[in-house]
């Protein structure tokens, strides 16, 4: 009977179960006023499934937009951060490391993707209350904490949570930022917490901002190697650091130092066996050009580009991995090569290149060896907001021949497949020289 199946139908859709059945009654062989219904119901649920459809990618946007605003933020605080070290030429950089090796900590300790990020973030903003520092806590002074000072010192674990308590989405980072020099004994400050009142990701951070602290050149003393570091945070193991966060240290140390060697993406290459400056000479390189070499990896190519550019060019080479910057700064140095300066940045997210517009950026294999996958994405987006009017972008791709150990991350992509990639980040094609199937160089023109 089409009645009962009608309404068995509508019963199943009023308790949420959609299907098509209705649609069967809708039939030139289906009775009326059966066949009406049926149809009105199949449009209302076309319209519910419609309506359904949109909230989720309201849904999907809004999520988005969420995520802009927090990075937005997280940027905006970064430079307070950034404006802070500005100050202090000694802590230059200290933040984003101790994020990183804090992010590195949780990794080894099994913390989950939200968990390590959390740490992180704390770690980006732990000292941000020494913003309301005074100028004398800047300069070079022979005593470790003048005794006047040590109040103020003690109070920026406070400062820093208060300036960022109104940031919900910072979780539990904010009270990373307030227990940052808490230790396990109860000596730490501000509140004097003991090991277990003491968050995990905060006792964390204390072991990444103390290695940090021992490792750099500070006015109070001259900074200590890792191996003399890791003796010391051990020898504190227990009292003034959490002993598994120390350990969990140690295991990071010892997998960087194994990673030390070669940079992410590196080994031999098609390109090591032809001659740099040769192939460079095909981006028809004026002398005084600004060009930045984006993962610049272990620098040869900011080297080569560097002599094409010459002494009124200037060449920045920008990287994530500070070991290749180390190796680079190295290489200028022993050439005496004076129109390169080395970043190391966040290649995806900010290239510190403010003074300077940039005529030509390089990426060399940048567009598959990155990680995470929408790192590309960030790097793309970056060249476009460095480089001028006119600037062009050159994706250099080449084959690994012995690539490094561990699983392979590169992936060859064809000319055809870059081209795609990069038009689609408002780009230009121009032309593309190809020496081998997967030794090319492309250029690109901004366009608009
Ligand atoms: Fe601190
Ligand atoms: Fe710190």
């Amino acid at each position: 009977m089409p009645e009962q199946q009608l309404l068995e139908i509508i019963q199943d859709i009023a308790a949420g179960k959609y299907s098509n059945d209705i649609m069967a009654l809708t039939g030139e062989d289906t009775p009326e006023p059966v066949r009406t219904i049926a149809e009105a119901m199949g449009m209302m649920m076309v319209k519910v499934e419609a309506r359904e459809y949109r909230l989720e990618m309201m849904i999907d946007e809004l999520k988005d937009l969420n995520r802009q605003i927090k990075n937005n933020t997280i940027a905006t605080v970064s430079t307070m951060a950034n404006a802070l070290a500005a100050r202090d030429t000694y802590t230059e950089g200290h933040a984003e490391r101790v994020a990183d090796y804090g992010g590195k900590i949780a990794e080894v300790m099994g913390l989950d993707d939200e968990a390590v990020e959390y740490v992180r973030l704390g770690g980006l903003l732990h000292d941000i209350g020494k913003i309301g520092f005074p100028d004398e806590l800047f300069t070079p002074h022979q005593k470790k904490n003048p005794p006047g000072m040590v109040k103020k010192i003690v109070s920026h674990p406070t400062v820093g949570a208060t300036i960022l308590k109104n940031l919900d989405f910072l979780g539990p980072a904010l009270e990373y930022v307030h227990c940052h020099h808490e230790r396990p004994d109860g000596k730490g400050y501000p509140r004097h917490l003991t090991v277990d009142d003491i968050p995990l990701g905060a006792r964390i951070l204390a072991v990444a901002d103390a290695f940090d602290a021992i490792t750099t050149d500070r006015p109070y003393q001259k900074g200590r190697s890792v191996d003399e570091a890791l003796e010391i945070l051990r020898e504190g193991a227990g009292q003034a650091w959490d002993q598994p966060c120390v350990e969990a240290f140690a295991k990071v140390l010892e997998t960087e130092k194994s990673n030390s060697l070669k940079p992410p993406g590196s080994g031999k290459s098609s390109f090591d066996l032809i001659d740099a400056e040769r192939f460079f000479h095909l981006l028809a390189l004026q002398k005084g050009s600004v060009v930045a070499d984006l993962a610049c990896g272990h620098g040869a190519y900011t080297v080569a580009l560097s002599r094409l550019v010459g002494d009124k060019g200037h060449v920045f080479g920008v990287d994530l991995w500070q070991n290749g910057i180390i190796l680079v700064d190295h290489l200028i140095q022993r050439d005496g090569l004076a129109n390169v300066t080395t970043l190391r940045a966040d290649i995806c997210k900010n290239i510190p290149i403010e003074s300077k517009r940039v005529d030509l950026c390089l990426m060399a294999t940048a567009l598959h060896d990155l990680t995470p996958p929408d790192a590309a994405v960030g790097a793309l987006r970056e060249c476009a907001r460095i480089l001028r009017k006119k600037g062009r972008l050159a994706i250099v791709e080449f084959q690994k021949i012995d690539p490094p150990p561990g699983p392979p991350t590169a992936i060859r992509l064809s000319p055809e497949q870059v081209r795609k990639q990069v038009e689609s980040h408002g780009f230009k094609w121009r032309r593309t020289e190809l020496l081998e199937p997967y030794l090319y160089l492309s250029l690109f023109v901004k366009s608009g």
